[in-house]
């Protein structure tokens, strides 16, 4: 690409983005015209070319539609999906029932000739900075072949936890590399740090729905939970948190205030500093998990909430898992006040970590390179959430609602209540479609009609085909017709 075609590249992703938020804020109502294309272009100072490609891309991406002779026009948007009425918090533990539905789906996932719409892992190499990574190993095991002779015991390479406290002030948090443990993944970030601020018995107040494999995780260590409220687009509601945290009612609790999983959704910045100000208060350890903070789609990216957290009573868990490869299963935790019990966990809990994967990391980082490949992602995932809601607005049943996230590639679908969707995941099987049904994300029964879809995935074919299919029986379930009332 000449220079030349790289600034004209730019200027029409920047136009198209800019507009695609106008139409997701409101700005441009469905079914509203765009400016005409002259029009924008003298407006923008652009060529006329530059518009019609940023406008071809919002067409592909579902978002608008041209009419002949006439321009334009916003597509009808899917319905989000409204906070549940189920505000009674109880507390309750995982049936085995669940622990088996969750493992079926996670079987299911593994099958390689599967077509997955759900799994919330990166799945195709063209994700993966592959190239780059692979020169960066071969060159340290040439340069420093000793690096594997050893172990890299806790907290691990401090060249890894020195690029991360680095880029912690991106979101907001001022770590230093000695604030800082390295761990296996974000699952054993959650788990260590659960450890360490728990005993069993105690009750941990979760959002609801959230990810999965909290419930498997809460029950294992022999702890009970307590769903929490979560509106879909501002995620854990703060007043049903103040009421359980003045009665005493939590131990810890675990919440994702940037780029929920299943939601998508991002607290507001007023309310991540309230929701530190009241773990703080209460003197009750939050473990937020940030695993896709960096896939935020807003720039300067928005806090964690640890940025907020003024006596250490926040865990912040993360990994680069989602962001450089499955593979590179490398976490991170910085435990605040619990950060002592942390290391020591940590040694008896699984000694070290891949001193290879971390020092490449490390260089990888330093390099710039990731801030690239996230810049990447983040428009990659945006444009194919926005396509893939624009299937399900066209192909799934009329009544179905879906959230719009704020960053990653995940987001909650909610179906017609006629549609119990872990009959629809069984029945998709049959055909090697994977999904996963609502129901693994929550104990309540707010989950039954609802599905978590992912667009991890190059969208091709094979997808689309996957996802227009889900649509197709889920009408069939409920004895709707597709599309948007
Ligand atoms: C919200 C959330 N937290 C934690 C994890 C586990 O992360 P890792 O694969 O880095 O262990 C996942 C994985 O999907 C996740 O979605």
């Amino acid at each position: 690409m000449s220079i030349i075609d790289a600034q004209e590249s730019t200027l029409y992703h920047r136009l198209a983005e800019s507009l695609a938020e106008a139409i997701h804020n409101g700005t441009f109502l469905p079914g509203s015209r765009l400016p005409a294309i002259r029009r924008c272009a003298s407006s923008h100072q652009l060529s006329i070319n530059t518009v019609l490609t940023a406008y071809r891309i919002l067409e592909d991406r579902g978002l608008i539609e041209a009419r002949p002779q006439s321009g334009y026009y916003v597509r009808g948007q899917l319905p989000s999906v409204k906070i549940s009425g189920d505000r009674q918090a109880k507390v309750r533990s995982p049936g085995s029932e669940k622990l088996e539905l969750i493992e079926a789906v996670f079987a299911a996932q593994n099958h390689a000739d599967y077509t997955n719409i759900s799994l919330a892992c990166p799945q195709n190499s063209d994700f993966f900075p592959t190239a780059k990574i692979s020169r960066i190993m071969a060159s340290l095991l040439r340069r420093e072949p000793e690096l594997i002779g050893r172990y890299a015991l806790p907290p691990g390479s401090q060249r890894l936890r020195r690029e991360i406290a680095r880029r912690s002030m991106d979101l907001g948090m001022a770590l230093t590399a000695e604030d800082i443990t390295l761990t296996h993944g974000c699952m054993e970030a959650l788990q260590l740090a659960l450890r360490a601020v728990t005993k069993p018995g105690d009750c941990v107040g979760v959002e609801t729905p959230t990810y999965f494999y909290l419930f498997p995780l809460l029950a294992s260590l022999g702890l009970k939970v307590l769903e929490i409220p979560t509106d879909p687009q501002h995620g854990l509601s703060l007043d049903a948190l103040e009421l359980l945290l003045r009665e005493k009612r939590l131990q810890a609790l675990i919440a994702m205030p940037n780029v929920q999983n299943p939601l998508g959704c991002s607290m507001k910045l007023e309310d991540k500093k309230r929701l530190a100000k009241l773990v703080n208060q209460h003197k009750v350890p939050l473990i937020e998990d940030g695993l896709y903070g960096e896939l935020q789609f807003c720039w300067p990216l928005s806090p964690a909430v640890k940025a907020f957290d003024s006596e250490g009573w926040v865990l912040h868990c993360a990994s680069f898992t989602k962001t450089v490869a499955p593979d590179f299963h490398i976490g991170w935790i910085a435990a605040g006040r619990f950060s002592e019990e942390l290391a020591r966990l940590k040694s008896v809990s699984s000694l070290a970590e891949s001193r290879l994967l971390s020092e490449t990391l490390g260089h990888f980082l330093a390099s710039g390179g990731y801030d690239h490949h996230l810049r990447t992602l983040r428009r990659r995932y945006a444009a194919q959430l926005d396509e893939a809601r624009g299937l399900i607005a066209r192909h799934f049943p009329q009544g179905t609602q879906a959230t719009q996230p704020s960053g990653g590639f995940v987001f909650w679908v909610e179906l017609p209540t006629a549609v119990d969707t872990v009959e629809l995941f069984q029945r998709l099987l049959q055909e090697k479609i994977c999904l996963t049904p609502g129901a693994l994300y929550t104990l309540s029964e707010r989950g039954n009609s609802a599905l978590r879809l992912s667009c991890c995935y190059p969208f091709d074919e094979r997808y689309t085909w996957a996802l227009k299919r889900t649509g197709a029986l889920a009408c069939e379930l409920s004895g709707l017709d597709a599309g948007i009332m």
